[in-house]
């Protein structure tokens, strides 16, 4: 029989996603439920002091308006928080301070959502204003080192770069800058709240329903068996929703103090701020080698920026910790403060930003040496981790460069940039690494086998777009031995067996297992079963039992088999529970995914416009459950990689800190006219390592490495080196 795992199948929840049937956050209702809006500061730092709302009072169907002035006082103070950065630091109207332009001030409540904004329209705030701090770089000359670097110390250095950096024969030493950028989920964020008693439900859009729960119970004071999250379905994270904001809270707040349950809604615009983004970064890179191009030292030093309100660090030199090999290295990160909204996890965050810096630096040294770009990659290849000296759990690098150069042609390039042209287009080849870590942590799932034959396994885990629901109804059928089709998956609600955060690309690889142990454990007591004195398969040994295709039968005697259904029998449902978490093979291994990007440019020699008209792209993932949705993942990394190169920049009003593109129309992402023929490649790989499953991640390594590549096919087309994202046509003008 053909194994269920790894196959091209569709989305489980496809049809009820195309119907309509699928509900997200924003479509959950409750009897008597009232509308929230919420209402944002017009200053980026200073007071309130004063607050006009008796207009907005009497507006049609206002039932609350909730500001500093009368929020309900929580026990943990002034801005609640939950551990950062996996916990925010939240505006939650306990007092008058504006730490930034977009801040959460009020909370307007009322009968229709319709009445909710009008109400919220009226509301007038006076402030005291203070001096702002805006400016990044004005900023810089008070940057500080944070305690941490995502789960790295901020520096980390090993040999002596400064002494590899004095033997090089060649240096490039540059650098490179990211803007900042934010998520754009389809699906905004939204919460309904809905109190019984002491018992508060939120259907909310959250990657993490247990993380939401402890974050919620914490800042309200209950017990985190009082909250229970559900969240069926979330139109995209991307790390925007791997955190608990304000709103969340406050939709809560607000509906104890009516006592009605309440919904908010976030607007577009309001995703500019109040709910993360990924902060700029400013990233110098230098890097030595001798004439047998190998690298003599390496540097890599970031500077990004952070709230005043917490410390949220873009971990841009992890990646430089470990993708080439090098006796010298010091990297580190800085934090500046502005008056912004608290930055967050964004798709890659470190891997994303940073590959951009590194890969376009080995770019530029490729070119100083006159050696081909994968030949330099090549020459600096790490077998092992090259800081801590590691073997990795598995690594196909090679085999991606190898099989990419192939698919893509890279050996017509010319070795010279610049000397490609059609028409009025300059055209270019680029390359860069892609590598993202393989995660993985504590996961629980329970499965139970029904009297009619199908079974119904359930983690409280999330889909987040990603394909949680089909993958895990894979695995289970898998194991349990059954059709897929009489498997359902159940995710997305905090009463469920505990799972991690849908972030860090770790959803497959840590849930995926405990699935499997739950399944497995049915499945045994289900053998058990069939085995027992008087059951139709009495008398035969557990090792003889095998399962398939919701049959069990004799290995011995394959014409002695009984149905699932029939096995349960009477006895209703048969449930088996797992556990599954990491051990010590995350000390022995350096485990991380790997990718080689190529990308070809365009740029019209006139308007310095620029097109991307293929991308190829080969990675090491380990096993892929589905190809179909590990396919697609990777090409909705490859197409953000293409806005974060092209596009993609939130623009601060330097005066007020107001974000000036803070919609759609104005913060471009790719459409389909901006994407040409993207190819995916996978190499086979067997980690016996990562997990039982032997998956490795595929959420975050798409994005990596493909600003870099855009940038080294656009150097190749244009001989104009662009440092700084996006690669607008302005910078191509000369
Ligand atoms: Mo991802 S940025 O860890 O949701």
């Amino acid at each position: 029989m053909n194994p269920i795992i790894g196959q091209a199948l569709d989305r489980a929840d496809g049809p009820a996603k195309v119907t309509g049937a699928a509900q997200y956050a924003g479509d959950f209702t409750a009897s008597g439920m009232a509308y929230a809006v919420l209402v944002q500061s017009t200053v980026a730092k200073g007071m309130i002091t004063g607050v006009v709302q008796e207009a907005a009072q009497r507006a049609p169907g206002v039932l609350h308006i909730m500001t500093h002035l009368n929020a309900p006082r929580l026990p943990q103070g002034g801005k609640a928080a939950f551990e950062p950065p996996a916990g925010r630091m939240l505006s939650l109207l306990q007092d008058g301070v504006i730490d930034y332009n977009g801040q959460p001030i009020a909370v307007v409540v009322a009968d229709t959502f319709q009445h909710a904004l009008a109400g919220a329209a009226q509301l007038r705030f006076s402030y005291e204003q203070q001096p702002a701090a805006l400016d990044f770089t004005a900023a810089k000359r008070s940057a500080y080192a944070p305690k941490k670097a995502g789960k790295e110390d901020a520096d980390v250095a090993w040999g002596d770069a400064g002494a590899g950096m004095g033997r090089a024969t060649e240096r490039i030493d540059h650098v490179y800058a990211t803007p900042m950028q934010t998520h754009n989920a389809m699906e905004p964020h939204a919460t309904l709240a809905v109190w019984q008693g002491d018992q508060l439900t939120i259907y909310d859009s959250t990657q993490g329903i247990a993380g939401a729960r402890k974050t919620m119970a914490k800042t309200l004071g209950l017990d985190p068996s009082q909250v229970r999250v559900i969240s069926p379905f979330v139109g995209g994270g991307f790390g925007s929703k791997g955190s608990v904001w304000s709103h969340v809270v406050l939709a809560a707040m607000a509906a104890r103090t009516l006592r009605r349950p309440v919904k908010l809604a976030l607007a577009r615009t309001q995703m500019f701020g109040p709910v993360g983004g990924r902060p700029r970064t400013e990233q110098h890179v230098a890097l030595g080698a001798g004439g047998d191009a190998r690298l003599t030292a390496v540097r890599h030093d970031v500077v990004s920026h952070t709230s005043v309100m917490e410390d949220f660090v873009e971990p841009s030199a992890t990646q430089t910790r470990m993708l080439y090999a090098t006796d010298n290295a010091a990297t580190t990160h800085r934090l500046v403060k502005l008056n912004v909204g608290v930055p967050t996890f964004q798709r890659a965050p470190g891997e994303a930003t940073g590959t951009f810096a590194l890969e376009s630096a080995m770019d530029e040294l490729s070119y100083a040496l006159n050696i081909d770009p994968i030949e330099l990659r090549l020459r600096n290849y790490a077998e092992k981790e090259p800081h801590e000296g590691k073997p990795f759990s598995s690594k196909s690098l090679r085999e991606c460069y190898r099989i990419g150069a192939e698919r893509f042609g890279w050996s017509r390039r010319p070795r010279q940039a610049g000397t490609l042209r059609e028409g009025n287009e300059l055209v270019g080849w680029g390359m860069a690494t892609a590598t993202y870590p393989a995660n993985r942590m504590p996961a629980s799932a329970s499965a139970k086998i029904l009297a009619d034959g199908t079974a119904v396994v359930r983690s409280a885990t999330q889909d987040i777009g990603t394909g949680t629901y089909t993958v895990m109804a894979q695995v289970a059928a898998e194991a349990l031995g059954l059709p897929m089709e009489r498997v359902r998956f159940e995710l997305g609600d905090s009463s469920m067996p505990d799972a991690p955060v849908s972030g860090g690309s770790m959803t497959v690889a840590s849930v995926s297992p405990a699935v499997q142990a739950a399944c497995l454990d049915a499945r045994a007591k289900l053998i058990e079963a069939a085995i027992a004195p008087g059951a139709p398969l009495a008398g035969a040994t557990r090792d003889d039992v095998t399962t398939g295709d919701g049959w069990l039968a004799l290995r011995s005697d394959p014409s002695r088999r009984v149905s699932f259904a029939r096995a349960v029998g009477g006895r209703g449902a048969i449930e088996g529970k797992g556990e599954a978490k990491p051990g010590k093979e995350r000390e022995q291994f350096s485990m991380h995914s790997f990718g080689a990007v190529f990308v070809e440019a365009r740029v019209d020699r006139d308007l310095g416009r620029i097109r991307i008209p293929r991308v190829l792209g080969v990675y090491g993932v380990g096993r892929r459950l589905n190809a179909k949705t590990a396919r697609s993942q990777l090409i909705g990394g490859i197409v953000w990689g293409i806005g974060m190169a092209l596009m993609e920049e939130t623009s601060l009003d330097p005066a007020s800190g107001r974000v000036v593109n803070a919609s759609l129309a104005d913060y471009h992402v790719p459409v389909n006219a901006d994407i040409g023929d993207i190819e995916v490649v996978f190499v086979d790989e067997d980690d016996p390592h990562v997990n039982p499953l032997g998956a490795k991640g595929i959420g975050e390594i798409g994005i990596t490495g493909v600003g870099a590549a855009v940038a080294n096919a656009a150097f190749h087309a244009t001989r104009k080196r662009v440092r700084d994202l996006p690669l607008t046509l302005d910078k191509f003008l000369v």
